[in-house]
């Protein structure tokens, strides 16, 4: 018998505080309108005080495993991708795993920046497909908040803090069709997050805070995403017009437009979580994935193209049956 992943349950947390582009107008030289027009966004999220990458991974964990009907102990492996930790270490995925109290899977975290999700789950598939796991939970959850200048208006607009959570299981139904993951680490300078405490040279004077060259990551994403979209495509031997919704990850309106004019879509198949949270880096695609399954505009049985772009450069998609 084939042996598939499919996914089982979503789940999705974001923080009480919103925080709008007037707000962030009253202290950076910046305004509504050039925020939404550049990049689609109106405000975002903040975590409180007590939250924290795994505090927010929980619930949205619980709520994936509440939705696929599993108890938190028949998990076997966790993969949590987070680019805002609390620790170097320990993981935050082993946090979630105390928090969840189990402690019979295997726990780990996943760098990949904001592609940390379609990482995450070109892992999972292959464990799931292998047989060395029947479910993995995946979860991606940020404070970019607290790793943004605050004082910087050419990243503080971009950023949001909320976690993802998806439960992919074996089964013997269609679900994962293939996962694409690539890297090409010579971008290192066009968008970087240092740790000065373990850094060198002029890193360790740095405050540790998102450093991004904008538009020049703006054109490598544009580009690698088309060419993410065709691989995945002739990967499958599917037409454009066989994807019936395209969940991206939503870093800018911009190239969330490029990417469903190269798959000649229209914006009504496109999850677009951007205006009300930016950028929540790893958990953006699986935010946006569950809004779209929970309101029911994502069912059973439909073609998803998921697709992420990010520091590193890492890039990536995955394509699901639902
Ligand atoms: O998630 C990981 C991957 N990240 C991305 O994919 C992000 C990709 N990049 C972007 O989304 C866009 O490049 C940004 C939204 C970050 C910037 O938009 P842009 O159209 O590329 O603007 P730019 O960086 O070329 O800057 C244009 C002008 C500059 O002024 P001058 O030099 O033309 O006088 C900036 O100083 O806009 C200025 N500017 C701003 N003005 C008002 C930059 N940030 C702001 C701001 N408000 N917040």
């Amino acid at each position: 018998m084939i042996r598939y992943s499919k996914v089982l349950g979503t789940g999705g947390y974001l923080p009480a505080e919103v925080r709008t582009n007037e707000q962030i107008s009253e202290t950076v030289d910046t305004s509504d309108s050039w925020i939404f027009e550049r990049t689609g966004i109106k405000s975002r999220r903040i975590a409180g005080p007590d939250e924290t990458a795994s505090s927010m991974a929980e619930i949205a964990a619980r709520q994936a495993l509440e939705a696929a009907g599993c108890e938190p102990d028949a998990v076997d492996l966790i993969i949590v991708a987070t680019g805002s930790p609390e620790y170097v270490y320990p993981s935050t995925a082993c946090l979630l795993q105390q928090r969840l109290g189990i402690n019979n899977a295997a726990a780990f975290d996943l760098q990949a920046a904001c592609s940390g999700s379609i990482f995450a789950m070109s892992i999972a598939d292959q464990y799931i497909k292998s047989g060395a796991a029947k479910k993995v939970l995946i979860v991606g959850s940020e404070i970019c908040s607290r790793i943004v200048d605050w004082t910087d208006r050419s990243t503080c607009i971009l950023f949001g803090d909320g976690a993802g959570a998806l439960l992919l299981g074996a089964s013997d139904e269609l679900g994962v069709l293939s996962t694409h993951i690539h890297s090409d680490g010579e971008f290192e300078d066009l968008l970087y997050c240092a740790n000065p405490q373990a850094a060198t040279g002029e890193k360790r004077n740095e405050p540790g805070y998102i450093n991004m060259r904008g538009n020049e990551v703006f054109k490598v994403a544009v580009n690698t995403l088309g060419r993410i979209v065709d691989e995945t495509l002739e990967a499958n031997n599917m037409d454009k017009s066989e994807i019936d919704w395209l969940v991206p990850h939503q870093a800018n309106i911009r190239i969330i437009m490029a990417t469903a004019k190269k798959l000649k879509m229209s914006m009504d198949q496109v999850v677009v979580t951007l205006e009300h949270q930016g950028n929540t880096s790893s958990a953006s695609v699986l935010l946006a994935f569950n809004e779209a399954v929970r309101d029911g505009r994502i069912k059973r049985g439909q073609v998803v193209l998921l697709e992420a772009f990010g520091a590193g450069f890492t890039w990536g998609s995955a394509i699901i049956k639902y």
